[in-house]
């Protein structure tokens, strides 16, 4: 049921405060709870690799930029259906995570059955109880985002970047590695249903926003460090309910070749949150309104351009979760775009909500 919204999208967008909330029960006192994973021996693990695909490749790039910072271990995130035709040297002291929404998706299970041949230790983290992948992975920790319907996944993905920002932190403990800010980033995360609920109210700028593209074929997605994992989520977003071309670049990568693609009136959608690139961002960003770029900047507090005429701000947050409610502001603008031109939000051609065949 739609609970009065139009769609289910919309209405999965807003359930987000209540499923974070629902994903965190019982996870944080003064550490993270995680009793599934108290038995794994850190010392014994010499490689991670992540595995998933579309948007659960994006939670899991969040995951691995979490990893590097704060683990000593090489660290590798990789798409399901390359990774189970490629040749990673997986073995007994490897740890393979996979992320599936539906915990059906057929390169995932086959990643992962390949990976259980091989006796790594596996974790899954997955949405739906009693799935195949589920069964089949060690350990499985799940999101509670209950069911989604819509074929483009929101409210997924989010609880999966609050279920992985945990895990991330477990895992450092257990790996006796002192986090920095860690107290910080703990209240943070207890405070991200509040955080994502006051992003709820910020829907009617990103409808403005979302008209710049009525006229437009293509929009580019720019940011760096953990901006970029956002940008490639909202890229996809955008295409796959508004079928307007969309790329996200490394915002250092653009002169490099993509600029060539700017032209008068293109449309840029910039993330600057993450505050310790942000000014190298902005730089980049000015490049491109040198060139007549229509720019939209997400940023944090105290990132600053009088150049750029659309900005707008998310709460302030530990730069490690600022993603979280960037994301919910690139979903409000892909959902806008999708219904200015006309679209099926819910059920966009050529897609399927699980796929289950290779
Ligand atoms: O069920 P899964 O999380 O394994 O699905 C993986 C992808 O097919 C999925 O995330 C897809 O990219 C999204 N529906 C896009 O919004």
């Amino acid at each position: 049921q739609k609970n009065g919204y139009e769609t289910f999208m919309e209405k999965e967008i807003a359930e987000q405060p209540f499923v974070i909330k629902e994903t965190l029960r019982s996870r944080i006192e003064d550490h993270i709870l995680m009793p599934e994973l108290d038995d794994l021996a850190m010392e014994d693990i010499h490689a991670i690799y992540m595995i998933a695909c579309g948007t659960a490749y994006h939670a899991s790039l969040y995951a691995q930029y979490l990893g590097r910072e704060w683990l000593s271990i090489p660290i590798q995130c990789v798409p399901a259906s390359e990774f189970r035709y490629g040749n990673y040297p997986v073995d007994e002291h490897s740890l393979c995570l996979f992320v599936s929404q539906s915990g059906e998706t057929a390169d995932t299970l086959a990643a992962l059955k390949a990976c259980k041949k091989k006796n790594a230790k596996t974790i899954a983290v997955c949405n739906v109880l009693d799935s195949s992948i589920s069964r089949i992975a060690d350990t499985t920790l799940y999101t509670c985002a209950g069911p989604e319907i819509a074929v483009a996944s929101t409210k997924a993905y989010t609880t999966q970047l609050t279920l992985l920002a945990c895990i991330m932190l477990k895992l450092a403990e257990l790996a006796k590695v002192e986090v920095n800010g860690y107290d910080q980033l703990l209240h943070d995360v207890k405070a991200l249903p509040e955080t994502i609920e006051s992003m709820l109210g910020m829907e009617e700028q990103m409808k403005e926003y979302a008209s710049f593209l009525k006229e437009q074929h293509d929009a580019y997605f720019i940011g760096r460090q953990l901006d970029y994992v956002s940008v490639l989520e909202g890229a996809l977003k955008l295409k796959e309910i508004s079928y307007v071309h969309a790329d996200a670049y490394y915002a250092g990568e653009l002169k490099h070749g993509p600029i060539a693609l700017i032209e008068e009136g293109t449309v840029v959608i910039a993330l600057a949150t993450q505050k310790d690139v942000a000014s190298k961002t902005i730089s980049n960003i000015e490049e491109t309104i040198a060139r007549g770029a229509n720019v939209i900047l997400i940023k944090a507090k105290g990132v600053h351009s009088d150049k750029i005429a659309h900005q707008i701000e998310i709460p302030d947050i530990h730069p490690y979760l600022a993603c979280l409610p960037a994301t919910i502001l690139l979903q409000q603008f892909a959902l806008w775009s999708a219904k200015e031109k006309g679209c099926n939000v819910d059920q966009p051609r050529n897609l399927a909500k699980s796929v289950t065949v290779e």
